[in-house]
């Protein structure tokens, strides 16, 4: 069979083995500065290890490097499957997948180096910038390249809302790097004042709504009907879902910025879209968990089906609670604690990334040629261990955040504050404790992962999967 019949599943593999790479080394720098919130000398006075610079680059790893190489290759397994077609453009996926790599050192050497614009999740400086804005260029072209070549007519839910990724996230990355260069490593923003701030958080939630939200809701509905070897329960809901959630998410950036001199006008439109956000996405977690309905009993055996519906319990439970925590008076309390730290995390670590591991088992042996992985045993032992990381993450940062709201509000009756605010730093340690347990679980499990995948690819022939006939 010639290469130009297969399927182009070459840079699936490598951007799969990358996610695996980068969740382990992102993870790792998320336990580091865990560890540093305990015991602040671990930064061993090295500027390159302070915690400033440490915690940017922990969250870029895990949202770029981690979740974005698992975007890259689910949404080039999925387009390819559902298009019945080989990627579009040639080269062009192999420069996505070297150009995304290069992106990632660089942002690797120029974090811990100090090298920021300042502004969160968009802190890479400008060239950098620029080589991200051609890297994703070249992914819309192959993605939707793909999709005008397809063999069916029918255009997969799944693509839908990949594609709804990446354009958004192109947009959201222009708009928001828009920037007046004064040398090769500093620029100054075109915005300034409220406006800089509005179209920073603007860019900021719609990075959750679309990087971290849309596309892992693509990989949801093409992993989850497969492994559960289900329809999905409603094709209606996925339409309804889709557009819901697109519409709605643009609006909602405003939550970030309560109580600031943003017009309270502003403050109060982007509550009110966040409360609608509950409904397209509990609708979205209804429909992936009810594709099981029927077919439950495969949770009892099935460990890659239970990661794939523990995290859409944790994207119901993510989805709860930021509508909630953007309500006015309940982010009066839930702001600067800990809180938004648990709400992070539960999204990031219950959702995204356990959504991904799930992902990534079924993906390896389908790429490498093996009927399955070498130990379903031990991914079931990397699920336990995971959930039990989770819990004791989002679990000590709910207490330690809702502890520290009440006790920088609690005031005497000759209205001076009752405590000091290092006395609520010194009550938070036990919590940074339990946090840094459940973190170091979360990235014991992914070492497991690690052995699994390893012995699973070792010794085995890739082989190429022939582009399938067209549907009738
Ligand atoms: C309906 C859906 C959601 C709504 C309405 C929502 C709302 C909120 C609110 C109100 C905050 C606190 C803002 C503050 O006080 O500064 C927040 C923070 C955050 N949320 Fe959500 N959230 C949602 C879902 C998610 C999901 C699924 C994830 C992750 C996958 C996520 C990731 C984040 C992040 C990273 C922050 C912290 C941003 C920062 O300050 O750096 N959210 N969200
Ligand atoms: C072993 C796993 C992880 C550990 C131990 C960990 C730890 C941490 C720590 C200690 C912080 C700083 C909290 C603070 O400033 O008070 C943080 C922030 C953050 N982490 Fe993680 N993390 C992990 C995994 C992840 C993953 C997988 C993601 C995303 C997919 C993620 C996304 C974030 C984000 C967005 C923030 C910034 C939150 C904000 O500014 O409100 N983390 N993480």
């Amino acid at each position: 069979m010639t290469t130009a019949t297969a399927y182009n599943d070459k840079v699936v593999r490598q951007f799969t083995i990358m996610t695996i790479v980068w969740g382990v080394v992102g993870m790792l720098v998320g336990v580091i500065i865990a560890a540093q919130l305990l015991w602040p000398a671990l930064n061993f006075d090295i500027p390159w290890l302070s915690y400033g610079r440490l915690r940017p680059l922990h969250t870029n790893a895990v949202i770029f490097a981690f979740g974005g190489c698992a975007l890259f290759a689910t949404s080039y397994y999925v387009v390819q499957r559902t298009c019945h077609a080989r990627l579009f453009g040639g080269g062009l996926a192999a420069f996505t997948f070297w150009g995304w790599q290069v992106v990632i050192v660089l942002a690797a050497i120029t974090l811990p180096l100090g090298l920021t614009q300042g502004k969160e999740y968009a802190e890479l400086i400008w060239p950098i910038d620029l080589l991200i804005t051609a890297v994703w260029v070249a992914y819309a072209i192959v993605f939707f390249g793909t999709i005008a070549i397809r063999k069916v007519k029918h255009i997969y839910v799944a693509n839908w809302f990949f594609a709804a990724f990446i354009l958004t996230v192109a947009v959201l990355h222009i708009v928001n790097s828009l920037a007046l260069p004064t040398s090769m490593l500093h620029s100054y923003p075109v915005y300034s004042g409220v406006v800089d701030a509005m179209v920073q958080w603007w860019y900021g939630h719609n990075a959750v709504g679309f990087f971290l939200t849309a596309g892992f809701l693509g990989m949801m509905y093409y992993f989850v009907p497969k492994q559960a070897g289900r329809p999905i329960y409603s094709y209606r809901l996925s339409v309804v879902h889709f557009w819901a959630l697109i519409s709605l998410y643009m609006w909602a950036g405003p939550h970030h910025l309560h109580y600031t001199t943003l017009p309270d006008w502003a403050q109060t439109l982007g509550m009110v879209f966040s409360l609608m956000l509950l409904a397209p996405s509990w609708g979205g977690m209804i429909n992936g968990i009810m594709t099981l309905s029927g077919a439950w009993h495969k949770l009892r055996t099935d460990p890659i089906l239970k990661f794939l519906i523990v995290s859409l319990s944790f994207y119901g439970m993510s989805t709860f609670e930021g509508p909630m925590m953007s309500i006015k008076t309940v982010n009066a309390l839930s702001h600067y604690t800990d809180w938004t730290i648990g709400h992070v995390h539960s999204g990031a670590l219950g959702w995204v990334a356990m959504i991904s591991i799930g992902s990534v088992y079924m993906l390896v042996p389908r790429l490498f040629g093996k009927e399955q992985m070498y130990s379903i045993k031990l991914i079931d032992v990397h699920f336990w261990v995971s959930t039990i990381g989770v819990v004791l993450y989002i679990a000590s940062m709910w207490m330690a955040g809702v502890m520290q709201g009440l006790m920088w509000r609690a005031v005497n009756e000759d209205g001076t504050l009752t405590y000091t605010f290092i006395e609520s730093i010194a009550r938070s340690y036990p919590f940074y404790g339990v946090r840094l347990l459940g973190g170091a679980l979360f990235l014991g499990g992914m070492l497991i992962m690690c052995v699994n995948v390893w012995r699973t690819i070792r010794g085995a022939k890739a082989a190429e999967e022939p582009v399938m006939a067209p549907a009738h």
